[in-house]
Order: C-alpha cells, then sequence, then structure tokens
C-alpha cells in the first residue's frame, strides 16, 4: 500500500504550490489513494482541514486508511469533483485555501485486474471509476455508432487508424474482455513501437470516454476557482494534451486584465482579472521521478492564484 503513497505524481512541487498551513481548508478533488491528501493534511497539522472528492468508493477506503490519525480531518464525499461548486459549501467549504485536481486514473485502479483498465490483465471491459455508474466500456464498444467510436479513439487517443478500428470492432461485436479487445486492435494495427502495446491509446480512449473525463473538467475547473478565497491556489495536474490545453486556456484566459478587441488603442472594458498565472510553463516531473515512476512523463501540473 505504501507504494501508492511514494507514486503520488510531482508531489513536492504540489505541496509547494499549494503552500498548506495550519487552519487552512484544502479541496482533493480526485483524492485516490490519498497520496496528496496525506501531504496536505501533515503540511496544514494540527488543524487544517481537506474535503476529499472521488468517484470511487475503493480510492476513498484506501485514502482514509493511509492518512491514519489525521483522517477525521478530512470530510470524505463518493462524487464527482465537477460537482464541488454545490457540494463544499453544503460540506462547510464556503472558501478554501487551495484546491488540487490530479486528473485520471490511479495506479491502483490500473492495477486491480477486476477494474478493466488494464490490456494486460484479463478482465470485463469495464473502466468504470465509479461503479454504480451504468454504462461500462464495454456498453460503448459494443453499442455506439461505429464514426462515433471511430471519434473516440481519435479525439481522446490520437488513435491513427481510428476509422479502421472502428470497422473492425463493430464487424467483431459483441467484444466484452480487455484481452479480446486488445488482442483485435493489435492484430489490426501497425506496430510502430515495440514498447508500447498498439491498443494502450484505445484503453485510454474509451476510459476518458466512459467517464467522460473531460467533460468534468470544463464543468468542474470553473465552479473550483470560484470556491478559492483571495490568494487561494488551484493546482492541476494532467496527463493528455486536450486536459493541459483546456486548463491553460481557462487559466490565461482567467488572468487577463483586459479584453478589448487588439486593434482598440485605448482599453475600455474595465475587465478584471480573476486569477494571476503561478505557473508561466507547465511544470513537468524530474528526471528521477520519471524514471522511477514511468507514469509521471506525461504529466503536466499549472497553478493559478485566485485575485
Ligand atoms: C491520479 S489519481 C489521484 C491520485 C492521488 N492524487 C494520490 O496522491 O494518490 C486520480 C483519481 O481521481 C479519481 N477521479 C477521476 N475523475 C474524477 C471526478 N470527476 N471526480 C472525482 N474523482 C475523480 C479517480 O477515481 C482516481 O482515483
Amino acid at each position: 500500500m505504501t507504494n501508492f503513497l511514494h507514486r503520488s505524481v510531482l508531489y513536492q512541487e504540489c505541496l509547494t504550490a499549494l503552500q498548506p498551513y495550519s487552519g487552512g481548508t484544502y479541496i482533493d478533488g480526485t483524492v485516490g489513494a490519498g497520496g496528496h491528501t496525506r501531504g496536505i493534511l501533515e503540511h496544514s497539522a494540527p488543524d487544517g482541514k481537506v474535503l476529499a472528492f472521488d468517484r470511487d468508493p475503493t480510492a476513498l477506503e484506501v485514502a482514509r486508511a493511509q492518512v491514519g490519525a489525521s483522517a477525521d480531518r478530512v470530510t470524505w464525499l463518493q462524487a464527482s469533483y465537477a460537482d464541488m461548486q454545490l457540494l463544499a459549501p453544503q460540506n462547510g467549504f464556503v472558501q478554501v485555501d487551495g484546491i488540487l485536481l490530479d486528473l485520471g486514473v490511479s495506479s491502483m485502479q490500473l492495477d486491480t485486474p477486476s477494474r478493466g483498465f488494464a490490456l494486460r490483465y484479463d478482465a470485463m471491459l469495464d473502466m468504470r471509476f465509479d461503479p454504480d455508474q451504468p454504462q461500462t466500456a464495454a456498453d460503448l464498444v459494443n453499442t455506439l455508432p461505429e464514426a462515433a467510436l471511430a471519434n473516440v479513439f481519435w479525439q481522446y487517443g490520437e488513435v491513427r487508424n481510428s476509422r479502421q478500428l472502428a470497422r473492425v470492432i463493430v464487424n467483431n461485436r459483441p467484444i466484452t474482455t480487455t484481452i479480446q479487445l486488445a488482442d483485435l486492435v493489435s492484430a489490426n494495427s501497425p506496430r510502430r513501437n515495440k514498447r508500447i502495446h498498439p491498443a494502450t491509446q484505445v484503453f485510454q480512449a474509451l476510459r476518458i470516454a466512459v467517464n467522460d473525463e473531460l467533460g468534468a473538467l470544463e464543468r468542474g475547473l470553473p465552479g473550483a476557482i470560484e470556491l478559492l478565497k483571495p490568494g487561494g491556489r488551484i493546482a492541476v495536474i494532467s496527463f493528455h494534451s486536450l486536459e493541459d490545453r483546456f486548463v491553460k486556456n481557462l487559466f490565461r484566459d482567467l488572468s487577463r486584465d483586459c479584453i478589448c478587441p487588439p486593434h482598440q488603442p485605448i482599453c475600455t472594458c474595465d475587465w478584471q482579472p480573476v486569477v494571476r498565472l503561478v505557473t508561466r510553463k507547465a511544470i513537468q516531473a524530474s528526471d528521477e521521478e520519471m524514471q522511477v515512476n514511468p507514469r509521471s512523463r506525461s504529466a503536466r501540473l499549472r497553478v493559478a492564484e485566485k485575485l
């Protein structure tokens, strides 16, 4: 279990960004195995408080065990961070000092064969963060029209032969297991890179679609910024260029002090910026971290401070 803790991506960088202090209030929107939350609790001892979200009830159980005696400073919610603007005040978190979003799937979920996230284990094609959600990856694979399936592969996975794969899949339905899908993709894809299985991007795309990960970010990030106190900070770690682009653009737009058309000589908009950019460029994992945790290679951390 401690393995999960040591693998929290950009752990020190997140704590440096959030600067937790005793008495502060924090939201971890994606608590996972609780590594970052434990760090926030340690740095905000003895009375900092955390509101911890995860859609996955197993993650909440593991995180609660990980933080040990500090668990009584945490309010645990099995819910989507996308709804935090509504749920945080209902749980006593009206304005907060810091918010963390560490997006995507956890190593714990990937390493649990029965969750169906990983192509190396034979399991039902599931991939739901929230096991109560009705739609699984198998449902998408077996019911989406061919063009929509191709679109998922292209948009969320940048799968080059997305249309061809969608056609093959539709012709081989029903597909119910991870290995069945991985083998089918493998048999119908050119092997460009010996180290990366050709189905890796297809699995990623399906996971993003099943859990509507981009929709959650688009709904949740503006609401999260609303919840920050002046001087409060938000740190977002993304693992996909679409997510990172959304975070970057929203932070940039909210940090503008003028929205007049560029050709207008004098500013008349009276626009007030909402945040200050703490990171102008995304922070990436160090070489050391990438060696220990290859998943950190694609991590990008962006931080903004509420004005
Ligand atoms: C990368 S892990 C977080 C790891 C965590 N920071 C740690 O240190 O252990 C991402 C977690 O976010 C959860 N998650 C993904 N989308 C979510 C959403 N919309 N709302 C709440 N939790 C979500 C996943 O279930 C997963 O447990």
